[in-house]
């Protein structure tokens, strides 16, 4: 008998949409057209042939190249180390208030809940279409699983319209959402930075170019970047209140 077979396991895998996993396919699809093209135009029109069988090998190349990279992004090894390493920098006491902005299966928020003792780890998330299979239901079983279901809760927020009031939080965590935000993500950003406390630490995963762009708007909106590493950027809120 498996000894282990009534214990639960936590589920932080997400996965690649749908869209985006037929890379051989395309692959082949787009080599046989665009040989098939300039086979057939190459005689009558040598430079049409040419320009078009090069697109159609380049719009394959694209799709397969962002498979390549969500296959990268999504695999649940490298998030874990990503987890450790991100939460590994905080310098926790404790009995920290934490929010995890766009917490989906929990991975960051149950994380951090084991590094706390009194503290509490708020996940907010709206359950987007195509951000990788999240549900309530496994963020509650995450928790279970992990034991910290105490000291978590899931809230239906939206990181562009927090309700909580200025300076409520101690530590701010943020695992591959803030490049969801597109055209928001400044507005989301001002809202994670309003409601940190003087002196709170805000910390954000995601791919190098969002993570770039966070340290820029954590400056512009008087944050000390303390550490920004290819996939990570860490600010401090001023502890001077206005
Ligand atoms: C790629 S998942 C990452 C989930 C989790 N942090 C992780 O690392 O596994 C991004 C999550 O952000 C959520 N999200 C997207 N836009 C959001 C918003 N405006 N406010 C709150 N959550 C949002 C999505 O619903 C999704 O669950």
């Amino acid at each position: 008998m498996n000894p282990y077979a009534d214990q639960q396991v936590p589920d932080y895998n997400f996965h690649i949409p749908k869209k985006y996993t037929y890379p051989l396919p395309v692959t082949i699809f787009s080599v046989t057209a665009a040989g098939l093209l300039y086979f057939l135009l190459q005689e009558s029109q040598p430079i049409a042939a040419g320009i078009s069988g090069g697109i159609i090998v380049l719009a394959g190349g694209v799709y397969v190249g962002t498979f390549a990279i969500l296959k990268r992004i999504t695999n649940l090894e490298r998030r874990l180390q990503g987890r450790d390493k991100l939460l590994n920098e905080i310098p926790w006491q404790g009995n920290e208030t934490v929010l995890d902005v766009g917490c989906g299966n929990g991975i960051l928020t149950m994380g951090a809940a084991k590094r706390l003792t009194t503290g509490k780890v708020i996940g907010i998330d709206i359950w987007t279409e195509g951000s990788g299979d999240n549900r309530p239901e496994t963020f509650q079983e995450n928790a279970k699983a992990e034991g910290v279901a105490d000291q978590v809760s899931l809230q239906n927020e939206d990181v562009r319209q927090l309700p909580y009031d200025d300076d409520s939080f101690d530590v701010i965590i943020s695992g591959l959402t803030v490049h969801h935000l597109g055209f928001d993500t400044e507005k989301g950003m001002g809202e994670m930075i309003r409601v940190l406390k003087p002196g709170g630490r805000l910390a954000i995963y995601d791919e190098p170019s969002t993570v770039f762009y966070s340290a820029k708007l954590m400056r512009k909106n008087g944050l000390q970047v303390e550490k920004k590493v290819m996939d990570m950027v860490f600010g401090i809120k001023s502890d001077i209140r206005h």
